[in-house]
């Protein structure tokens, strides 16, 4: 059975690919914050991603690594630097050091955020974050590619648009970048089985108005089955949807908050 570690897992999308992947994978499952007792095949580590040696030590035996720990939006710099940035860091060396074949990073669309919505991207385009956390995804990224040509800890990379709870879109710009729980569970297990060395794929499910053009997630096999048009006509405007600097440009209110310089394009 292949054993699998899922960092983050207390969170979000952490406790739904537990609850998904029992039985299929071993898994270990770590995080700071509290988690559900082990059950069959599993391990939960408590700990954070910042401390080396408990990180080596849950990493034995390790076939793949889906990491989703870490600050999830814009926080204060100090956050942001001990968990997306030296946890990540830990997270990856460990992952070296316990010869892991995959790492699977949850990357975001805030990588980007600052390209306007008119421009369709392939994952080539230089960065361009919209948050001190998009700028933690970008290093993630820039990790998992050195990690992928230096040591071969080949790496997928997932731009993960917009995932929730409940299940659903709650904003028009989700529209576009929705993904249900049923496409990000198989858009994470297509890129830990894909034979690649190192992509870019963006996360969404198949939307009318989606920006992300899907080669890449060709490439790795992933095929959405769901769609944020059946939300069409019950998604009511928010006032992140309003906002006059968040409404063109893909990152959304991320591209608003302390901005001091406007809509302007470069
Ligand atoms: N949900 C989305 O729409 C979305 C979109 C883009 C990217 N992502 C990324 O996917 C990942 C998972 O997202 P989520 O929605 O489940 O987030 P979440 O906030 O629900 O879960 C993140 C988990 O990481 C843990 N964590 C944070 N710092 C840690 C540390 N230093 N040590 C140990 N554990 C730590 C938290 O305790 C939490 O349980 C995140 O990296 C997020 O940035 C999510």
């Amino acid at each position: 059975m292949k054993k699998v570690m899922i960092t983050g897992a207390a969170g979000l999308i952490g406790r739904m690919l537990r609850a998904r992947w029992q039985g299929q994978w071993a898994l270990v499952l770590v995080d700071r914050a509290e988690m559900e007792p082990a059950g069959p095949h599993e391990t939960v580590v408590r700990c954070d991603l910042s401390d080396h040696a408990a990180m080596q030590r849950a990493m034995q035996g390790v076939d793949a690594v889906v990491h989703l720990g870490g600050i999830s939006t814009e926080a204060p710099w100090a956050d942001i630097r001990d968990s997306n940035i030296e946890g990540c860091y830990q997270t990856f060396e460990a992952a070296r050091l316990a010869g892991v074949r995959r790492i699977v990073f949850a990357s975001s669309n805030h990588a980007i955020g600052f390209y306007p919505r008119s421009t369709p991207l392939t994952g080539a385009e230089p960065v361009r974050p919209d948050t001190r956390y998009g700028v933690s995804k970008a290093f993630g990224e820039a990790l998992a590619s050195y990690y992928a040509d230096k040591f071969g800890l080949t790496a997928v990379c997932l731009r993960i648009g917009t995932a929730r709870s409940p299940d659903e879109p709650g904003e028009l710009r989700h529209l576009s970048t929705w993904i249900s729980h049923r496409d990000l569970a198989q858009l994470i297990e297509r890129s830990i089985e894909a034979d690649v060395h190192f992509e870019i794929v963006f996360g969404a499910s198949n939307n009318r108005e989606g920006w992300w053009p899907d080669e890449a997630q060709r490439r790795i096999g992933y095929a959405p089955q769901d769609s944020a048009d059946d939300w069409r006509g019950r998604v009511t405007e928010h006032a992140n949807d309003r906002d006059p600097i968040a409404r063109d440009l893909q990152g959304g209110i991320y591209c608003s908050w302390e901005n001091t310089r406007g809509a302007t394009p470069r």
